[in-house]
């Protein structure tokens, strides 16, 4: 199977939109908030939002460039490009546009800043999605990607043998469960220069539906559950086990995001 076929799986339109609400609860919101503030992102800017997703980031970059601006969107996933067209339905300066990382639709030095949160991950050609990221900036433009090592995943349990399981089967869901700890070189490679490396961490204290955690435990209970080797009984077990620690007090889970940001440079 190809890397794009498992993200299509994934992102189908129950996939999009359990996506979709996960992403909005609060925790999340809150850590999007921050990880903005590290983009250097000005009124009448031209912005590629990069695996825009429900267009939540979409959102945010059409507001900050405005009017006099322009945002293009890609993703792979027809729904997540419905979700996102819909959320920033109102936004003229926005276009969205179903496209791969490793092709992108633009001219060469068409972006002043780009956002790519949570998609290289997913990309088993880190080397070529870079090449084609510096192709479309700009000299001096500002690139900000966020991904996830899932080894910094601390997540409480009554039986720790079980949750290394569960979460080595979980690592298969995309092809680079622990992208952050070699993206910098990988930048580096591909001429992007003045990198800087931020974490920020999403630590729920209770279970809750409306948190990250509660709502990723779903979605990698259906993803793993699916596994030949796991089987839906293992899973089922894992879950009733961590939502019981939130019953008796013992809730907790810690997952670090990484942002990069680094610059094409000038010459
Ligand atoms: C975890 S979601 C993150 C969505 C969004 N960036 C956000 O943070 O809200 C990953 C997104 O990357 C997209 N994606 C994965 N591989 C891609 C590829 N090769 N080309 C374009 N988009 C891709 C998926 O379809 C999905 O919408």
């Amino acid at each position: 199977m190809k890397d794009t076929d498992s993200t299509l799986a994934q992102f189908d339109q129950a996939g999009a939109e359990r996506l979709e609400k996960i992403y909005l609860t609060p925790d999340v919101v809150q850590q999007r908030e921050q990880i903005f503030q590290l983009l250097d992102v000005k009124p009448g800017m031209r912005a590629l939002d990069i695996g825009c997703g429900p267009g939540l980031t979409s959102l945010s970059l059409a507001q900050a460039v405005g009017n006099q601006g322009h945002l293009d969107a890609i993703d792979i996933a027809p729904p997540m490009l419905q979700l996102a067209a819909r959320r920033c339905a109102d936004a003229q300066h926005v276009v969205f546009h179903q496209a791969d990382v490793l092709q992108l639709p633009f001219e060469q030095a068409a972006f002043e800043v780009a956002l790519a949160t949570q998609v290289y991950e997913y990309v088993a050609d880190i080397d070529g999605a870079l090449r084609e990221l510096w192709r479309v900036m700009l000299p001096g433009a500002q690139v900000l990607l966020v991904d996830t090592d899932w080894e910094s995943c601390v997540w409480a349990s009554r039986d720790d043998a079980r949750m290394r399981r569960i979460m080595q089967g979980w690592s298969q869901h995309i092809p680079h469960p622990q992208l952050p700890r070699y993206l910098l070189q990988r930048l580096h490679r591909a001429g992007f220069a003045d990198a800087q490396v931020h974490t920020v961490p999403l630590i729920n204290t209770r279970y809750d539906l409306q948190t990250f955690s509660g709502g990723m435990m779903g979605f990698i209970a259906s993803f793993v559950g699916g596994l030949p080797e796991y089987g839906p009984q293992l899973v089922t077990d894992w879950q009733a086990d961590v939502t019981s620690m939130g019953e008796a007090s013992g809730y907790f889970f810690s997952l670090n995001r990484y942002v990069f940001v680094a610059r094409k440079p000038l010459a």
